[in-house]
């Protein structure tokens, strides 16, 4: 490419630390010759015509379409770019490293980053200048780079000495450059520059340096659509927006630069030091903002926005600044998250003892986000609805989720940013314990939330729920390449990840786990570590009293978890383990595959209270073995798994589990709420891998007439409402629902529709109300429909609280004109929470014209943003009437859907989950296992593996199950008539 393709910023392609001239490539040498008053006539006529320009260029937004739309990621199916085993080349030449890792010879000290991404052409310009050393002399270097083409290339030793270069081939498929040197080559231990200039295109995907847009409302309430540009870097889309070594061991330094108009703001990891007007030649009124070198940190945490929003701030106790950006009218909606981030941070940094080391905080809404937030460090970026809370339109569980995914962040700054896995192997220790740290964080903030509680519900369940699967993986993973990476941002890292670090507090003590977890975050600063590096300080701080690396390795190495199966004999109990699987296993040996090291027997901190003592609670350990343990003959009954903090189930024996579920019948406070949603959550899923039966955890739901706490009632209902489903083809379907009503009667009486009361109460109505609609319960339909009516007919306000349960039932009862009027609502809103509430009660109908016609809008990326597309499929996938249109549209969307995420996104086995998961026929199973036959679904492998073991499994299951469950009900109904 020619220096005149550079044209429209003014780069420093020669500049101070490497010790060229500055140089700007508009420089021209041309001489004009005319009158003064001529001269200034011209002058301003070509300033007036230049600023005209400007404006429009920048009120126009991007004028055309980004070419990459849709396209298919350039990963994908390139492996005819093999030859003989050989990769080669986009030129034709083998390309010489074979590894999709790169070489660790080669280290990357500091980046200078230089970049202007056009709001208006959607055109990215940029260079950077990487300065590493190498350990081994060598004669070539390899790093990333994707999607970028490369205009300019130039090394330099440490003096400023050109080096000449050989080649520099690209290979698609590692997304990696080869860059070799001509004569001479990298001394050992010789410091280095490899400068590059790159141009590339704004993503129109949301990953990598990609377009963003929202619509505002000036004065007169005119709407105009606005543009911003915004990175999401991890785990491996850095080497999209710059080439770079982009894996997370290799840390460095970044200085950046970013080009942007005078209507814009820049940000970065760090603030901005310095801002230039680059200069008559750039036309269009740019400016430079460069930003304060970052500390030592991996490339996938760099970030930067172009963007016009404003921001509000708070102070931490260690002033520093945090501030919430979004755009103006938003930023109301921003108080909440300030303040919450200011203290939790303040938290964070006592708890772990170590200070927040950059000098700033931001956090940045934005309106196009694939995740729910991403921890950039000092320029964290969330989904609106991850951050925007307005008191007066948003939910307590929305409320919740902000203050939940604020913290996760903020946790991430000490786990995963300042210290980082060396591999994504050990991702787990990046987002397993932001997942357990983002609850303790909350719990600080706001106790009466009951977090740790709530932990169990959200974290502990859903883990043990996957993972009793034979599709399951180990915590600790070997991963090669993008889409493997991609795919173990799963359950196991983040739930079951968390799920051990709360096990591993408990047995420890917080005092231990604390100081060890203070002299990780210390000893591995600024750098990175694994899995054994965090046992290690823990091993140290109990003093050797536990060989934690020992324990723990049994939870990380190994997938599933042990069932313990308690019997007793007068005062003996005996505890025994054994691995527990979901699947319809024909014998004992399947329950030891595939192999694992520790033959499935794990170091198991048993904790137990009884009847006699309930405040004492006793710990054994089963060391990869069983145990027995006595205790006084008067004890009536024993509950293990205090709190459900462990990570494991337990059975008892049939008479210990008549006794817990008779006490729970008199008086279930004897239990406190985590040890009845453990009960219920144990009994139902030892039901389902085929330990208890089906009698137990339906005599035990019993008790739940009396239940009033949040965490059992929502543990009962996620398994009430997944029988109900499958048994939807059963004979013992109407009685099911029969009962249902009659569990769900009293509480929806005792909630009832006032939003009022402490914030669990508050969660438990919405659970309790959307229950008894899904079900039909008249009591509740009725009034939901009429609030329904007042609302949309007399425009009366609903509460937030209840507004999903009010529109949900106002689209399943009504008609067209319901659905019509929620849809545009949900196209008028600004208020991203309501916008999530429609999209989710939009999928309410049970008209299959109107499913089929949501669905196809949801292809329309106009009106539905592709962040958004998974939540309209999701809504009517769990609509019992809209299971089958969500598959068919699955399928006959396929290319597009796939197209729309890209195979590495791993949005795409959330959706083969959500849409496949509830199947419980033969047919079913067959029907999904045919159509992805012969389709690559890329990250989504294990996520489609699960979902083909768990429609097996609910085949199964009515088998099973199908009968037994109406003879219950049969003489339950017989015998309590009401
Ligand atoms: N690091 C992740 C963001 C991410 C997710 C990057 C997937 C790459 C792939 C971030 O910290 C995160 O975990 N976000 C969660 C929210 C959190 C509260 C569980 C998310 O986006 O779902
Ligand atoms: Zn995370």
């Amino acid at each position: 490419m020619s220096e005149q393709d550079v044209d429209d910023v003014a780069f420093l392609t020669e500049d101070s630390n490497t010790g060229l001239h500055k140089r700007s490539i508009y420089e021209h040498n041309a001489a004009a010759v005319c009158s003064q008053k001529k001269a200034l006539f011209i002058a301003s006529l070509v300033f007036a015509i230049l600023f005209a320009i400007s404006l429009i260029i920048a009120f126009a937004g991007p004028q055309n379409d980004c070419p990459c739309a849709g396209e298919r990621p350039a990963n994908l199916e390139l492996d005819d770019d093999d030859y003989n085993g050989e990769p080669v080349a986009t030129n034709g030449e083998v390309f010489p490293w074979n590894s999709v890792r790169l070489p660790t010879f080669a280290h990357p000290t500091r980046y200078n980053i230089t970049i202007h991404p056009n709001l208006t052409t959607l055109d990215v310009r940029g260079q950077v200048t990487i300065e590493f050393y190498v350990d081994k002399e060598t004669n070539f270097i390899v790093f990333h780079s994707k999607n970028l083409t490369i205009i300019e290339k130039m090394v330099q030793d440490r003096k400023g000495h050109r080096l000449k270069i050989a080649k520099l081939l690209e290979y698609r498929k590692h997304q990696q450059l080869y860059l070799e040197l001509e004569e001479s080559k990298f001394r050992k231990r010789g410091n280095y520059s490899v400068h590059l200039r790159f141009a590339t295109k704004l993503s129109s995907e949301l990953e990598g340096l990609y377009l963003s847009n929202y619509v505002t409302a000036d004065g007169e309430k005119r709407l105009s659509e606005l543009f911003l540009a915004t990175t999401h870097f991890e785990p491996t889309y850095a080497r999209t927006a710059f080439p770079c070594f982009d894996e997370p061991q290799f840390k460095a330094k970044f200085k950046v630069s970013i080009f942007r108009d005078r209507f814009h703001i820049a940000l970065c990891n760090m603030p901005v030091v310095n801002t230039e007007d680059a200069g008559f030649y750039m036309g269009t009124g740019l400016l430079r903002d460069d930003f304060q070198e970052s500390v030592e940190m991996s490339t996938y945490l760099v970030a930067f926005v172009v963007c016009d929003f404003k921001r509000i701030s708070a102070l931490t106790k260690q002033n520093i600044t945090v501030s919430v950006y979004a755009p103006e009218a938003m930023l109301p909606l921003a108080r909440y998250a300030v303040d919450t981030a200011a203290r939790t941070m303040d938290y964070f940094e006592s708890f772990f003892g170590v200070e927040y080391p950059l000098p700033k905080q931001d956090l940045i809404a934005i309106p196009d986000f694939a995740s729910g937030a991403m921890e950039n460090w000092g320029l964290i970026t969330y989904r609106e609805t991850s951050i925007l809370y307005d008191p007066a339109e948003t939910s307590t569980s929305a409320h919740e989720w902000v203050a939940v995914v604020v913290a996760h962040e903020l946790a991430h700054q000490w786990f995963g940013n300042l210290v980082t896995m060396k591999w994504w192997n050990d991702l787990w220790l990046n987002e397993g314990a932001a997942s357990f740290f983002e609850y303790k964080g909350v719990n600080h903030i706001s106790p009466e939330w009951s977090m740790m509680d709530q932990f169990i519900l959200y974290k502990t369940q859903p883990a043990l729920d996957l993972d009793v699967l034979a599709s399951s993986h180990p915590i600790s993973v070997p991963v090669k390449d993008a889409t493997e990476i991609e795919a173990i941002f799963d359950t196991i890292s983040y739930n079951k990840g968390a799920s051990i670090l709360y096990m591993l507090e408990g047995f420890l003590g917080e005092d231990i786990f604390r100081r060890g977890l203070n002299d990780y975050l210390e000893s591995h600063a600024f750098a990175n570590a694994d899995t054994n590096d965090f046992w290690a300080v823990f091993t140290k701080h109990s003093n050797q009293t536990f060989d934690v690396k020992a324990i723990m390795d049994t939870w990380t190495q190994q997938m599933g978890y042990p069932v313990i199966v308690i019997s007793r004999e007068n005062n003996v109990v005996t505890a025994s383990q054994k691995r527990l699987l979901i699947a319809p296993s024909t014998n004992d040996s399947e329950l030891l595959l595939p192999k694992s090291p520790f033959n499935y027997k794990w170091y198991v901190p048993l904790s137990y209270f009884t009847d006699k003592e309930p405040d004492v609670i006793h710990n054994v350990w089963m060391n990869l073995t069983d145990v027995s343990f006595e205790v006084a003959s008067e004890v009536e009954y024993v509950k293990c798994n205090v709190n459900q903090s462990g990570f494991y189930r337990v059975t008892y024996s049939e008479e210990m589990w008549t006794s817990i579920i008779t006490t729970l019948l008199n008086n279930h406070t004897k239990f406190n709420p985590a040890d009845r949603a453990n009960l219920i959550d144990d009994a139902f899923a030892l039901c389902e891998a085929g330990e208890l039966n089906a009698t137990i955890p339906l005599e035990l739901s019993l008790y739940l007439l009396n239940e009033t706490d949040y965490v059992p009632w929502a543990t009962a209902l996620g398994y009430l409402h997944s029988w109900k489903a499958r048994l939807s083809e059963s004979s013992a379907f109407k009685r099911y629902n029969i009962f249902l009503k009659r569990l769900l009667t009293p509480i929806a009486k005792n909630v009832g529709w006032t939003d009022e009361g402490p914030h669990l109460k508050k969660l438990l109505r919405i659970v309790i109300l959307n229950s008894a609609v899904k079900i039909k319960l008249e009591d509740v339909a009725k009034p939901a429909r009429e609030l329904f009516d007042n609302w949309m007919l007399k425009g009366k306000h609903i509460p937030p609280n209840i507004r999903d349960v009010v529109y949900g039932a106002g689209i399943k009862f009504g008609g067209e004109d319901e659905w019509n009027y929620c849809w545009k609502t949900y196209l008028k809103t600004q208020i991203p929470s309501e916008k999530q509430v429609m999209l989710h009660a939009l999928g309410a109908t049970s008209d299959p014209w109107l499913l089929q016609r949501y669905l196809l809008r949801s292809l329309d990326r106009e009106t539905v943003r592709p962040q958004d597309v998974q939540a309209v499929i999701s809504s009517v996938a769990s609509n019992p009437d809209g299971q089958y249109l969500a598959w068919r549209h699955l399928k006959a969307f396929w290319p597009q859907i796939q197209a729309l995420f890209g195979n590495g996104s791993h949005t795409i086995g959330g959706l083969i989950s959500t849409v496949t998961s509830r199947f419980f026929t033969d047919y079913d199973h067959r029907e999904v296992s045919e159509f992805f036959k012969n389709i690559d679904v890329g990250s989504g492998q294990r996520a489609l593996e699960q979902s083909l073991e768990t429609i097996k499994f609910n085949v199964h299951w009515v088998k099973q199950n199908a009968d037994m469950v109406d003879e219950w009900l049969t003489n339950f109904l017989k015998n309590r008539k009401s």
